[in-house]
C-alpha cells in the first residue's frame, strides 16, 4: 500500500530533521534527504567526503548509514512500518536508500525511547572513567549492532594490546601525511556549523590504553583524571568490504550508539586504524580474519565528576532536506 498523505509528508520530513544529529566523521554531515510525498530518499554529499583519509568513501557511507538508521528509528517510533531500498540504482551509486512508509500502526515504545536519546547522544573524548560497564549493557548494545546486520564483536586480552599498537601505528603514519593534517586542520575550528569545534576535544591527549585520534591540537574539554582501564573495545565487521556493507555498519553504529546512550554508557568510534591500509590489515588478523572491520568503538562509562562535552553544531535543516516536492502538502499541516 503507498500513502500519499500531507501528513505522511510531515512525518518524512521531521525523519530527516532527526537524521541531522546523526554522527559523522569529523561531524562532515555528507547527506541530504529529498522529502516526496510518499517517500524519502537519503542522497550522499561527495562534496564533504575527506579525500585524505577516506578515498573509497567507507567512512562517509557509515555516516549516511548512521543517518538513515535515525530516520528509520524515528518513522519507527511515530508507528509506521516502512521499506528500505539500500543503494535501489545500480548506475546512481550516490542514491543510498529510499525509505518508503507502508502501514500505520500504534507508536513503538522501544523505538520512542531511543529517539529521546539522538539530541543526548554526543562523541565523548575523554578517557571513560573507571566503573565497569555492566555486562548486560554490553550485551545489549552488541545486540543492537548485530541486528543491523553487522557482527560486532568484542576485543579481549591480547587483542586489544594487538588494536593498540595498531592505532599506534595508524596515529604514526596519519602524522607524517601533511595531506591528512592539512585536511584535519581544515576541519577543526569553523564557523559553518560543520567539523569540530574546540570545544569537544581535550586539552591534551589523553593516556590511554588504545590511543585516540590526535587532532594536532588542544581544545577546551578537561581531560579527567580517568585512564580508560574499564574502556571496552568492539570491532563492527562484515563478509565484504564495499559500500553496501558500509552503509548497514552505519546503521549499526547508530543502533549500538542509541542503545548505548539509553544505557548511560559512552561510545567513541575510533577510525584511524581503519583509514590506514596496513593497520586496517592489522585489525583484520586481530579479529581472526573472521571479516572486513569497518569500525572501531571504545565504549565505557563517562566520567561522572567532569563536564561533557559541547555538542558539534549541525547544518540548517534547509541544507540537508529538500522540501521542493511536498511543500504545498507541508503548507495545509
Ligand atoms: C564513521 C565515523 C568515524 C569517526 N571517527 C572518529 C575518530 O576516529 N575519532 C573521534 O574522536 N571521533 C570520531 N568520530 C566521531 C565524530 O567526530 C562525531 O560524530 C562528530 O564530530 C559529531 O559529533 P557528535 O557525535 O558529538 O554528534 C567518528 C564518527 C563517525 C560516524
Amino acid at each position: 500500500m503507498t500513502i500519499r498523505t500531507s501528513s505522511t509528508a510531515a512525518v518524512l520530513a521531521r525523519a530527516a530533521a532527526m537524521a541531522g544529529y546523526a554522527p559523522s566523521v569529523h561531524n562532515t554531515q555528507p547527506w541530504r534527504w529529498t522529502i516526496r510525498p510518499d517517500r524519502m530518499e537519503l542522497t550522499a554529499v561527495r562534496s564533504r567526503q575527506l579525500p585524505a583519509i577516506d578515498p573509497d568513501g567507507r567512512l562517509l557511507m557509515i555516516s549516511c548509514g548512521a543517518a538513515l538508521h535515525h530516520a528509520r528509528t524515528a518513522l519507527t517510533a511515530a508507528g509506521w512500518d516502512y521499506t528500505v531500498d539500500r543503494l535501489p540504482v545500480p548506475d546512481q551509486p550516490d542514491l543510498l536508500a529510499v525509505l518508503t512508509p507502508t502501514v500505520h500502526r500504534e507508536p513503538d515504545a522501544a523505538a520512542a525511547r531511543l529517539v529521546q536519546t539522538v539530541e543526548l547522544r554526543h562523541t565523548d573524548r575523554r578517557p571513560v572513567s573507571d566503573t565497569q560497564l555492566p555486562e548486560a549493557t554490553l550485551t545489549q548494545v552488541v545486540a543492537a549492532a548485530e541486528a543491523e546486520g553487522i557482527a560486532c564483536g568484542l576485543l579481549t586480552g591480547e587483542h586489544v594490546f594487538d588494536l593498540a599498537a595498531a592505532a599506534s601505528r595508524a596515529d604514526a603514519v596519519e602524522k607524517a601525511d601533511p595531506e591528512i593534517q592539512d585536511e584535519l586542520t581544515y576541519w577543526i575550528g569553523r564557523h559553518d556549523r560543520l567539523g569540530i569545534p574546540p570545544g569537544t576535544l581535550t586539552g591534551e591527549q589523553p593516556a590511554t590504553t588504545v590511543p585516540v585520534r590526535d587532532f594536532g591540537q588542544p581544545g577546551a574539554l578537561p581531560s579527567g583524571p580517568g585512564h580508560d582501564r574499564a574502556a571496552r573495545y568492539a570491532v563492527l565487521f562484515g563478509a565484504s568490504d564495499e559500500p553496501s556493507c558500509w552503509l548497514r555498519a552505519g546503521e549499526a553504529l547508530s543502533a549500538a550508539w542509541l542503545t548505548a546512550t539509553r544505557l548511560g554508557a559512552s561510545v567513541l568510534p575510533l577510525s584511524a586504524v581503519i583509514e590506514v591500509p596496513v593497520t586496517r590489515t592489522a585489525l583484520r588478523r586481530a579479529i581472526d580474519d573472521l571479516g572486513w572491520p569497518f569500525l572501531v568503538l571504545r565504549i565505557g562509562i563517562a566520567d561522572p565528576d567532569h563536564p561533557g562535552a559541547a555538542h558539534p553544531p549541525r547544518l540548517p535543516i534547509a541544507q540537508i532536506v529538500d522540501l521542493e516536492e511536498v511543500r504545498h502538502l507541508l503548507g495545509r499541516d
